[in-house]
């Protein structure tokens, strides 16, 4: 029943081309709502349309394909992940999954297959928040918990998300639009790189995700005092990016002696940013993560104690807005077993694994059951050029994640029977 076939060569020139959708030469940059990123999402629309899908774009630019040989209508099972990338990236964190859904549908397209539910590939808009530093945005408004104020968020020239949007060809004010109806979708599964090493430690090609760290992301601020680096004497100084300086070092003391937390301060911007000026004011981003959301909201009020305290010894102030904070999410049973036992009928022990990383499965949480699998990266590296995974592993995880989502359809209790479909093409 599961012996469909999937085209390698297909895969990996798809995965080629989309690495050559980026801003620079370093590894892959593909921000939000870019050229480079409009590229990417031309080409998947293409891919999209060639297969036979029938494609749409919704109000934040999240690219939907629709299979339409189904044995009856009913929920939507969704599979798919993001196209943007962080700044100097890798060519697989989130286009793995886009390209293993593509052929997920081509691969079902080509067998003459009919699911037994509708299948619809969703390609995200923003799962890094590279751009406006607040995370998953075209999940969240699929999920209907984007927000009005959102689309305020600034880029780093000061775009907004709303004039993005309007740039791109976009109706920000019709935002709330992509929301889809709970009772419409019978779930959400995802390919993603793992972006750790536990696969490469057990020597496995991919893995069941067991749950999604939760995390809270903030932009703070720390305010001193400007003024000349060569009159003002050095304890009459109110240097802010000193005092940020020792903010960062709590906030790694902090998650050090947490047991299951990790923070990282990512940004930095100083002002005025002169080398003859002392530093006024210093804004920064604070990522603080963890499987166990009552830790990680400790940690970061401690964190927060911690910097008001240091900015006062300073005579310095520190604030820090949360621009996110998403609890942690467990992967739905039903469909950890689906991946678990689409894994164990290819030979492999099903390993489960939660994931530190963010994901668009931990948005979709808040509209349907989510599931995940991981395929192993070499050394566990993630966000950095030299990303890599072994063709042998994507083509393990594909056939895999096929299965996986064939067997979720059918154990979903809305299900139709499924097998062949006249009106599908039989190569
Ligand atoms: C995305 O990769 C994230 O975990 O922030
Ligand atoms: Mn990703
Ligand atoms: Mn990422």
């Amino acid at each position: 029943m599961f012996e469909i076939p999937i085209r390698m060569e297909r895969v990996l020139h798809r995965l080629k081309e989309l690495a050559h959708c980026s801003a620079g030469k370093r590894g892959v940059t593909r921000l939000s709502f870019t050229s480079e990123f409009r590229q990417a999402g031309l080409l998947v629309r293409r891919w999209m349309k060639e297969t036979g899908m029938v494609v749409r774009v919704d109000a934040l630019g999240n690219i939907i394909g629709h299979y339409p040989h189904h044995r009856r209508g009913g929920p939507a099972f969704l599979i798919g992940s993001h196209l943007d990338s962080v700044m100097e990236g890798g060519a697989f964190d989130g286009t793995l999954g886009v390209v293993a859904a593509l052929e997920v549908v081509q691969a079902l397209f080509e067998s003459g297959f009919q699911t037994a539910l509708p299948l619809e590939v969703v390609v995200f808009c923003d799962e890094e928040g590279a751009r406006f530093h607040t995370t998953l945005l075209g999940s969240r408004a699929m999920a209907g918990t984007l927000l009005g104020e959102d689309l305020n968020a600034r880029d780093a020239r000061g775009i907004t998300l709303a004039e993005a949007l309007r740039e791109f060809g976009l109706d920000p004010l019709a935002f709330r639009s992509a929301k889809r109806d709970p009772e419409q979708i019978a779930g959400y599964m995802e390919l993603h790189i793992e972006q750790g090493p536990i696969l490469e430690n057990e020597h496995l090609p991919c893995g069941v995700v067991s749950g999604i760290a939760g995390a809270v992301r903030g932009r703070f601020q720390v305010e001193g005092l400007a003024g000349h680096a060569g009159t003002v004497p050095m304890d009459a100084r109110r240097d802010a990016l000193v005092g940020a300086a020792e903010i960062i070092l709590a906030v790694e003391e902090a998650a050090r002696k947490s047991p299951s937390t990790v923070a990282t301060v990512g940004n930095l911007q100083v002002f005025p940013g002169s080398s003859n000026v002392i530093p006024g004011r210093v804004e920064g981003t604070l990522d603080v993560r963890s499987l166990d959301d009552e830790e990680r909201r400790r940690v970061f009020r401690q964190i927060c104690q911690r910097a008001e305290g240091i900015a006062e010894n300073g005579s310095l102030s520190f604030c820090c807005e949360v621009v996110l904070d998403t609890p942690a999410v467990q992967c739905s049973p039903r469909l950890m077993a689906a991946a678990a036992e689409a894994i164990t009928r290819h030979g492999y022990p099903p390993l489960f694994i939660p994931s530190g990383a963010g994901h668009d499965a931990l948005a979709m949480a808040d509209l349907t059951e989510v599931g995940m699998i991981f395929v192993r990266c070499r050394g566990g590296v993630s966000h950095h050029p030299e990303e890599y995974v072994e063709p042998e592993d994507i083509e393990i995880g594909v056939s895999v994640f096929l299965e996986a989502v064939l067997r979720a359809m059918d154990s979903h209790p809305k299900a139709g029977s499924t097998g062949q479909t006249e009106e599908a093409e039989v190569p």
